[in-house]
């Protein structure tokens, strides 16, 4: 009588195959399937049906961990393998994490340690490749750390940690037709999500702010990820001449039936956008940017008001309801050590550019 795979248990016939020791970790020690049937003629034939599906599983599993495997096989977990400067202030790197890039989810932000004696600095993931084990963050160079990075960190050089991915996932259940607005900083974080949404069927609409034409980036990622785009610029080099907002309040005129605004950049636009949307009753989320320090919700640096709700960004957002976040509030926490951040600044820049910073 021919039970290979077989075991029974209660009066059910079961089907079960071992997994081999390499893939136990992503899919336990065996596989198994009930089979609803205590005769063992009619297990057997199920058996005879089930043992390669559960196969193929396993070939799906080892062809993953194998892809995972040669991705993790180059020398550093924490490499630069590109660096793309937008302006003088804004650069792109792309990190080798294959985990992390496995892992990672639009909304979500990472903490990088550029060297063993520096400051850990909370950054937005603004795109993943799961296939290439990359991660891709936009800096904006504004003090003594994001500064340093700027010099630094080139192509090849080899961060000393890259924690992540944390916070929670954006949350897109329930948008259908979704204007995702970046301004400044936000530009990067917010184009994972539009790709995302798109992704999910909805129809999505991009209203992204620069100061001028030089300064504008990743506008076909933006037009390959939208239905339409809306580029506004200060001075009207490039797309209508205004802010985010304008373009904001443009995109609702034209589509009375807007579900979801997600507007992610400094704090005073993000409240612009919540106010533009408030008359209409669009649920509006923003992604907020508090002084972080440990980043798994221990430290509470990073606490914020929400309704009448404290909140911390980095386990409990970073993103919120827009219409109830005390803006008022995260500016003037952010505001709480420029007088030490200004002396780190002149301290680095008079050691390293031997001048003062301004
Ligand atoms: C969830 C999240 C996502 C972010 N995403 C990005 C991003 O994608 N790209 C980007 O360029 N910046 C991002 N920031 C802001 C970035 O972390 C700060 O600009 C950076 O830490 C400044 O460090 P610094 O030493 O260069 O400047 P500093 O002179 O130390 O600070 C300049 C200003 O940056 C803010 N800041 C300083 N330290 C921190 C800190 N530890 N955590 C948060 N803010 C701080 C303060 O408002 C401060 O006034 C994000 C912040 C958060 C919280
Ligand atoms: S960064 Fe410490 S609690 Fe959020």
């Amino acid at each position: 009588m021919d039970t290979r795979y077989l075991f029974r248990r209660g009066d059910v016939w079961w089907v079960k195959i071992a997994v081999p020791p390499t893939l136990r970790c992503e899919l336990g020690y065996d596989l198994r399937r009930s089979l609803h049937t205590s005769d063992l003629e009619e297990a057997r034939i199920a058996r005879d049906v089930i043992v390669p599906e559960l196969r193929d599983e396993i070939a799906a599993a080892r062809e993953r961990h194998d892809r995972r495997y040669r991705a993790e096989a180059t020398p550093s977990p924490f490499q630069v393998t590109r660096r793309e400067d937008f302006s003088d202030v804004t650069f792109l790197l792309e990190i080798h994490h294959p985990r992390l890039a496995q892992a990672a989810e639009p909304g979500q932000f990472v903490l990088v340690l550029s060297h063993g004696h520096g400051e850990r600095v909370p950054l937005t993931i603004a795109d993943f490749d799961r296939d290439g084990g990359t991660v891709t963050v936009v800096v904006q160079a504004v003090g003594k750390t994001t500064r340093e990075m700027r010099q630094h960190c080139q192509a090849g050089a080899e961060l000393y940690a890259v924690v992540g991915p944390l916070g929670r996932p954006a949350d897109f259940r329930g948008a259908t037709k979704v204007v995702c607005v970046g301004g400044g900083l936000g530009v990067a974080p917010v184009y994972p999500q539009a790709r995302a949404l798109k992704e999910r069927g909805a129809y999505v609409i991009g209203v992204v702010g620069f100061r001028s034409r030089e300064l504008v980036f990743w506008e076909d990622k933006f037009r390959s990820a939208c239905d339409e785009l809306i580029i506004c610029t200060d001075d009207g080099s490039a797309g209508i001449k205004g802010l985010v907002t304008l373009g904001l309040e443009q995109a609702i005129a034209a589509h009375d039936d807007v579900d979801r605004v997600i507007a992610i950049g400094p704090p005073v636009m993000m409240r612009a956008c919540a106010e533009a949307t408030r008359p209409h009753g669009i649920r509006t989320v923003v992604s907020l940017n508090p002084i972080m320090v440990d980043g798994t919700g221990m430290c509470g640096g990073c606490r914020v008001r929400v309704g009448d709700e404290t909140r911390f960004a980095c386990v409990d957002g970073p993103e919120f309801d827009g219409h109830r976040v005390d803006f008022a509030d995260l500016m003037s926490r952010q505001r709480r050590f420029v007088a030490e951040e200004k002396q780190a600044l002149d301290v680095w820049s008079r050691t390293h550019m031997g001048a003062t910073a301004t």
